[in-house]
């Protein structure tokens, strides 16, 4: 039977016993911050358990994609671990319980309607203390005692061990059903966990019964193909297989099963489905959580790839394969093949590049630990590696394995588990618990009436003091003593929009005749619509009648940018391709940001294009409009979304006109034209493959545009020159002050070749407004900071133009002409000299040409005024001299005091700087005396 028959039999079976078929949540769920990854079936009914959603329905089914790290070191050594998997799961939300989830179990085990396996090869589990389970087995389903192994709760409890251990909430014995291989060995391929106490607090009697009880069960999509299929590990099932092969051939090595190869193309094959999942749902390698655990994947296989051969990126060959073969189960992979690709290469390169820096790292360890005499590699210095210069500790394992050194795992462990890096499988409240979750067992949901009205008659129904947890639900709160204090608050219904999709939430009041709230920012827990602020006046009670009126020319401005939002992508996507999709976007008052794929850089004049096209769509007064309907039907009208997005169904779907089609919840303008205005402010890179633009509608984007016309008047008038022309002057004033700067440091410098503007403006829609975006890009800085630099640039220039005109009548002198100013004294060719319009450069090369140049030893003192009022003299003896004990540094020293300097330098060589031009005569006459008495010395 192959997999995705398998997949389907589960959930049309349980349809059968009356089970909602619900889709799998996303594999990375932001809506849940106790996990990083879904982990089970289950994780997207933790409402449904604890009653604190309205039931629809009280019977699902699902196939979950779920990731977990824990098991992460024997993905690939083992038959049967991965990190990403697929769970089969049955959920009873206070509807069936043990009996039923056993015999179904059964039934669809051995029923030769369903997967006909052999009933002899199956036994289970039960935990130690579950006679109720035990004798289910044993008398409804005829299982002997002797293959109903009793357990203790580190096997045979959910979560694991959580009677002694925690965490508290919801938990419950389990039992597994257990499949005997050929080889007489077994595997585990179902877990029914019977969810019936809530754990309160350390052991003994912290168990109570919960007042309805669940079922929540996971059955291992691979590992039982994997026993269908008969074949000898989940690697080699017929959705895994044509992975690993396609990595053998992308590697050129021959795949055995049981060869370090073989293992290695294995973990390759589980960690490029995993990443490709991932980066499906656009979390790309990063430094955090669960991007941080993709970085991580990525490596463990690149050096996997590394260890058989490959020196450049490879995984990425395998994404189409992979979305292949996980095609039929998830089509919307196909869709991104490209850009995952592309996500998943760089990366690859980048860690390549430090493959070879890491080896010389590890080499370095080595040594030290060759000095000190150790054997063991300290699991905290391999931490700190890998932690700042990505060097995997599998490959130090390795090479330390190849010295016979031990290696520390442990610390090494310790160390990074100090570090940020939390997997899915990790210990935590797998339950928040705490007064908003009271509220929400209580209250279910806040009606929202913010696409109507931003006003409405209300109810506090809840209200919350202090955060995190020192929060507690309060009856009343006065204003006063308690108002700096945060409070949230919780209304039966609400036309505040809490912050989602991108769009941050309401502001406003919450007020009656006793008591003033202001709200500072709305959230979503749930269904439930939290609002947060202050009492500025009088006193809340709950129950208390009021009128919740939202900022509403704050919403109005979000609205103006949410629509822009739509709109702008649609403009992306027609402008630059398909793959230009939303990863990310913040939408605020008349600001916007928006994250989409893209590789490269966004010329100038695709910007513009950009921009022109939103604003034709918002001056056609396209109208705006919200439909609920069916998730399906929303993706046959090729409605945009996102992967990665948990979307309910049906959804509501925004048509912008009949162009843009987009599921959100955001709240939106009823016509384009409402929007206003519209600038691009920014485009830039957030990280590889991904760009980000920022841009303003309605009075921001007036306002912004008003400020370009300013700043172009400004820069006209600066440098005298027509509006249209700025860009063309302030390239020229920009590239002539490079080229003299070159001049004056090098000495050297022909005419400039920059002297041209770097953008036509003649193209543009509004030449004026670009003018100045280009002048910003030219000259590296913010809008704000246009006029102060291009000042500065003026008076560079013209200090500039100085300092050249006084060098070009230094480059008149030559060492010629100063050594036939020479006085011969004693036997030594002493050469005091004025050097008008010399830079120090030129200065010093005049002293090594005298020095070079006559048969007596020399001894040099030039100096000269610079164009900034100061002085510089610069100071050479010839090697006989220095031989001699002499010293430029001597010599300079004293003549330096009366132009108000000081200096010094090596004795062949030496340099100082004054502060009196004028007294320049008198130190160079003084410069004879003082190097007589050195010399006389
Ligand atoms: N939650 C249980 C597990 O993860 C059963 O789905 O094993």
């Amino acid at each position: 039977m192959n997999t995705d028959e398998l997949r389907e039999k589960y959930l049309s079976f349980f349809e059968t016993k009356s089970h909602r078929r619900v889709g799998s949540d996303v594999l990375v769920p932001t809506w849940d911050p106790s996990v990083l990854f879904t982990p089970a079936g289950m994780n997207q009914f933790k409402d449904h358990f604890l009653g604190k959603v309205k039931l629809e329905f009280t019977r699902a089914t699902t196939c979950q994609k779920c990731l977990r790290t824990g098991d992460i070191d024997n993905v690939g050594r083992t038959a049967y671990h991965h990190t990403f998997f697929e769970m089969l799961g049955n959920f009873s939300f206070g509807d069936y319980f043990k009996k039923d989830a056993i015999s179904w179990a059964w039934e669809f085990l051995t029923d030769k309607k369903w997967l006909g396996i052999d009933p002899a090869r199956l036994s289970v589990t039960v935990y130690k203390d579950d006679d109720e389970a035990a004798a289910i087995w044993n008398e409804a389903i005829g299982l002997p005692f002797s293959r109903i192994l009793r357990m203790d709760e580190d096997e045979n409890f959910w979560p694991a061990s959580a009677p002694s251990e925690g965490p508290d909430g919801v938990c419950g014995p389990c039992s597994e059903i257990y499949y005997q291989l050929d080889s007489g060995k077994s595997v585990e391929i179902w877990n029914l966990v019977f969810t019936q106490f809530n754990r309160v607090g350390p052991p003994p009697n912290n168990l109570r019964p919960l007042p309805s009880k669940n079922i929540d069960t996971g059955m291992g999509l691979e590992r039982t193909a994997s026993v269908l299929q008969g074949v000898p590990s989940n690697f080699h099932i017929d959705i895994l297989f044509p992975i690993v092969q396609a990595a053998a051939e992308v590697c050129g090595v021959k795949y055995h099963y049981d060869s370090d190869t073989g293992r290695r193309l294995r973990r390759i094959t589980d960690h490029v489905r995993a990443c490709t999942l991932a980066i499906h749902e656009n979390v790309y390698p990063g430094p955090k959580k669960a991007r941080y655990v993709v970085k991580r994947l990525i490596r463990r296989a690149v050096l996997d790839g590394h260890q058989i051969g490959m020196n450049d990126p490879f995984m990425f060959h395998l994404v189409p394969v992979v979305a292949k073969t996980m095609g039929s189960a998830y089509p919307e992979l196909r869709e991104t093949v490209d850009r995952v690709s592309r996500v998943l290469k760089n990366e690859e390169a980048d860690f390549f590049s430090t493959i070879d820096a890491g080896l010389e790292r590890i080499q370095k360890v080595f040594a030290e630990m060759e000095r000190s005499q150790k054997v063991m590699v300290d699991g905290r210095d391999a931490a700190m590696l890998y932690q700042t210069y990505g060097v995997p500790p599998e490959l130090f394992q390795n090479l330390a394995a190849e010295r016979n050194y031990s290696f520390d795992w442990d610390g090494y462990r310790q160390a990074m588990s100090e570090h940020e890096e939390v997997s899915g499988s990790g210990r935590r409240e797998l339950f928040q618990t705490g007064p908003i979750e009271t509220l929400k067992e209580a209250l279910f949901r806040t009606d929202f009436l913010g696409y109507e009205t931003t006003t409405a008659e209300v109810i506090v129904k809840g209200i919350v003091v202090g955060s995190d947890d020192q929060s507690r639900l309060i009856g009343h709160v006065r204003s006063g003593g308690d108002t700096h204090q945060e409070i949230r608050v919780v209304l039966d219904r609400s036309p505040f929009y809490a912050e989602s999709g991108g769009q941050v939430g309401d502001t406003g009041m919450i007020q009656s005749d006793h008591f003033r709230f202001r709200v500072t920012d709305t959230h979503r827990t749930g269904e439930l619509i939290i609002h947060s602020g202050m009492l500025e006046e009088g006193e809340m009670k709950e129950g208390a009648k009021a009128i919740a009126v939202v900022d509403e020319p704050r919403r109005n401005a979000i609205r103006r940018a949410h629509t822009a939002t739509h709109v702008l992508h649609y403009a992306l996507q027609t402008e630059l391709g398909k793959h230009a999709q939303q990863q990310g976007s913040k939408v605020d008052a008349d600001y916007l940001r928006f994250d989409f794929s893209n590789q490269e850089a966004i010329p100038e004049d695709r910007m513009e294009a950009i921009e022109s096209m939103v604003v034709k769509c918002i001056q056609q007064a396209s109208p705006v409009t919200a439909k609920i309907l069916p998730l399906a039907e929303a993706r046959q009208l090729g409605a945009m979304m996102l992967f990665g997005e948990k979307y309910p169904d049906p959804v509501r779907m925004i048509s912008v006109g009949d162009y843009s089609r987009e599921l959100c919840g955001g709240t939106h303008v009823a016509r384009t034209d409402e929007i206003g205005c519209f600038e691009l402010v920014t485009e830039e890179s957030v990280s590889a493959g991904t760009r980000r633009v920022v841009a303003l509608t309605g009075d921001a984007a007036v306002q912004h545009r008003n400020k370009l016309a300013e700043l172009a008047h400004q820069v006209a008038s600066l440098l005298d020159c027509p509006q249209n022309q700025i860009v063309e002057a302030v390239s020229k004033v920009f590239a002539e002050v490079r080229q003299l700067r070159k001049q004056v440091a090098g000495g050297g410098g022909g005419p400039s070749d920059a002297f041209h503007a770097p953008l036509g403006t003649s193209l543009r829609s509004n030449p004026v407004r670009s003018s100045v975006k280009a002048i910003a890009r030219l000259l590296n800085v913010s809008l704000d900071d246009i006029v102060p630099r291009i000042t500065t640039l003026l008076s560079d220039l013209e200090s500039l133009r100085k300092q050249v005109a006084a060098m070009a009548q230094g480059g008149k002198i030559s060492a010629q002409d100063l050594i036939e100013r020479a006085e011969i004294i004693d036997g030594v060719r002493i050469v005091i000299s004025e050097t008008p319009g010399a830079s120090p450069i030129m200065m010093r090369q005049w002293i090594d040409q005298i020095r070079k140049s006559g048969s007596e030893p020399s001894a040099i003192l030039l100096g000269c005024k610079t164009g900034d009022d100061k002085v510089v003299l610069v100071c050479g003896l010839s090697p006989v001299l220095v031989e001699r004990k002499l010293s430029a540094g001597a010599w300079i020293g004293p003549v330096a005091n009366i132009v108000g300097g000081g200096g010094g330098g090596k004795p062949d060589l030496a340099q100082a700087g004054g502060r009196f031009p004028e007294r320049l005569d008198e130190a160079l006459h003084a410069a004879k005396q003082v190097w007589l008495d050195l010399a006389a010395n």
